[in-house]
């Protein structure tokens, strides 16, 4: 348990990707944006390190441990609090904001003089994840939580947005590389309503299976080259503010996932619920099951359509601000 003064808290934003899932593991550009909903860290001085009242564990909680590895392993231990509204393990990048939160925290303690170095930052909370999810991740989460925004991810660097950064991996399929971008949305009465299945399909399964359907036949690589063609259509019509060409690109995006086999029942059934009422709606993240995403001027008809076909609804904005010190 803590005991006296809080000394830190740092908090950081979900992300929902809208277009390019999946075939940004081939080299397509993907487009993420972080959301309102953020996950908080407080950090008080205690007798021994823990979270949320259970002692640090390495295989618990391996993004923690590697971020006080790295920037407290001498100090005094912490006791950490989490809490927030990113449902979790449900495609919302709710472990990327732990890491980029706790990250912020923990660096603003060992170096309380310096301000958030977003570029450091974002490649160790990558890191973090790559090191919890078996070397497998892209930077997209951890980059979209760290700067907020609209973060654009390609394996060339793109003329739209603002480049930032080169971030690699060495997976275990080989080294892989991303170049990172930013933009800055409109600020448009648009939202995002994101409706959450509760049914958990892990990415690295979803991954396999696309991985698998592209062995057996080849020629389906061109699904996912039609996959990137949308992201590009979407994404120019982002930077444009024409929000009906985003969400036209948005349908065509899911109706690709779909054939690719990475959809849902469940997530057909909210898709179909929230459709009369949206601009564009899909499935985001890895699929399976997690969440659907929807682009609507009505938040709160959509919301309420996807609740009666039995999700659960989350509005947002497009493009939040990314980590931060609350104290
Ligand atoms: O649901 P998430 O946030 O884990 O989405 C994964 C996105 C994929 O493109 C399917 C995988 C990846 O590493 O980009």
């Amino acid at each position: 348990m803590g005991e006296g003064p809080e000394l830190v808290v740092a908090s950081a934003p979900g992300k929902c990707i809208l277009f390019g899932e999946h075939a940004v593991v081939y080299g397509q550009p993907a487009v993420a944006v972080a959301i309102e909903q953020r996950l908080t860290v407080s950090m008080t001085p205690a007798t021994s390190w823990s979270v949320d009242g259970s002692a640090l564990d390495e295989n618990k909680h391996p993004h923690i441990t590697m971020l006080k590895d790295i920037w407290l392993h001498e100090a005094p231990p912490m006791a950490l609090h989490i809490s927030g509204d990113i449902p979790r393990a449900s495609g919302l990048g709710s472990s990327a904001a732990l890491s980029s939160a706790v990250g912020a925290a923990m660096h603003h303690l060992a170096h309380p003089e310096k301000g958030i170095d977003r570029d450091g930052l974002s490649a160790l909370a990558h890191r973090a994840e790559a090191h919890a999810q078996g070397g497998r991740a892209s930077p997209m989460d951890a980059s979209t939580s760290v700067e907020g925004g609209v973060v654009v991810l390609s394996d060339h660097k793109e003329t739209i947005g603002k480049w930032m950064y080169t971030r690699q991996l060495t997976t275990p399929e080989g080294k892989r590389t991303w170049e990172v971008h930013k933009l800055t949305p409109h600020h448009d009465d648009i939202y995002l309503v994101l409706g959450n299945t509760g049914v958990h399909a892990p990415t690295a399964k979803q991954v396999t299976m696309v991985a698998d359907a592209l062995a057996a036949d080849p020629s389906r690589m061109n699904e996912i080259k039609a996959i990137g063609t949308v992201a590009r259509r979407g994404l120019a019509a982002l930077v444009q503010g024409d929000y009906e060409a985003v969400g036209h690109a948005m349908i065509e995006n899911h109706l690709l996932l779909r054939n690719l086999g990475v959809s849902s029942p469940e997530l057909e059934t909210l898709i179909q619920a929230a459709a009369p009422s949206s601009l564009g709606v899909k499935l985001t993240g890895a699929g399976g099951g997690g969440c659907m995403v929807a682009l609507t001027r009505d938040p709160k008809q959509t919301s309420e359509a996807i609740e009666l076909a039995g999700g659960r609804a989350l509005i947002s904005h497009i493009g939040n601000e990314g980590v931060r010190l609350e104290s």
